[in-house]
């Protein structure tokens, strides 16, 4: 699978768009970002987009109340750019089958958490409470259920002693901006196959001997 025309949805303000904006400017990620698109009209993620000279394109749903003809606009306009990969980037709706079914396995997400644990809002905050030891982030494909798709890559990081809710944002959103890039060129390169829930990385040397602990554990 690889797509090299792809459109960035954001509702919110762009930090996951503008990490990936960077590495394909850098050409790290040989790719074009043809469209950005936001159901708010006052998302930061549009100012980012314009700063680097990128198309953008507003959906309201009060423009479009029903769901499935709200996603039959975006389908509308990311065929209009010949959109092969979408990226939802804080896109703060969930999409109906309508543009799951003709995007298949073409519409990518991250998510503030590690699936399948805390799918749906608020799960840093879900997190704090379960008391999970570890948190972080993951890049997953959408399919017909909310962040259930299968998983591209994700980051593991700690929830530390009287931990607020922004503070593990924080935390969790500096290892999206790293993991996000990082899929969006696997995709693009090729290099991600898709086999019911499981996803194979072709290329990549994980090692099987590193983990980790919290509290840290001595020796
Ligand atoms: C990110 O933390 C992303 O994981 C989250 O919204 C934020 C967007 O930040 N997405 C979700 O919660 C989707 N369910 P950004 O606008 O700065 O990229």
């Amino acid at each position: 699978m690889s797509g090299n025309t792809i459109a960035v949805l954001a509702s919110g303000g762009g930090s996951n768009l503008q990490a990936i904006i960077d590495e394909v400017e850098s050409g790290r990620i040989l790719c074009k970002v043809a469209v950005v698109i936001s159901d708010q009209v006052d998302a930061g993620a549009l100012a980012r987009a314009k700063e680097h000279k990128i198309p953008t394109e507003v959906i309201t749903k009060a423009d479009y109340p029903v769901r499935e003809e709200y996603d039959r606009e975006v389908i509308r306009v990311l065929k209009g750019y010949g959109v092969e990969l979408v990226v939802l980037a804080g896109f703060m709706r969930i999409l109906s089958p309508v543009i799951i079914e003709a995007f298949p396995l073409k519409i990518i997400n991250i998510h503030p958490s590690l699936l399948p644990s805390f799918p749906g809002l608020d799960v840093q905050e879900a997190a704090l409470k379960a008391g999970v030891r570890f948190s972080g982030c993951t890049v997953h494909f959408i399919d017909t259920g909310v962040d259930t798709g299968p998983i591209i890559i994700q980051a593991v990081v700690p929830v530390l002693n009287n931990d607020t809710v922004r503070e593990l944002s924080i935390r969790i959103l500096k290892e999206e901006h790293r993991i996000y890039p990082e899929a969006v060129r696997l995709i693009v390169e090729g290099r991600v196959t898709v086999k019911g829930q499981q996803v194979m990385i072709n290329d990549s040397k994980v090692d099987a001997e590193v983990s980790l602990t919290n509290p840290p554990v001595k020796g």
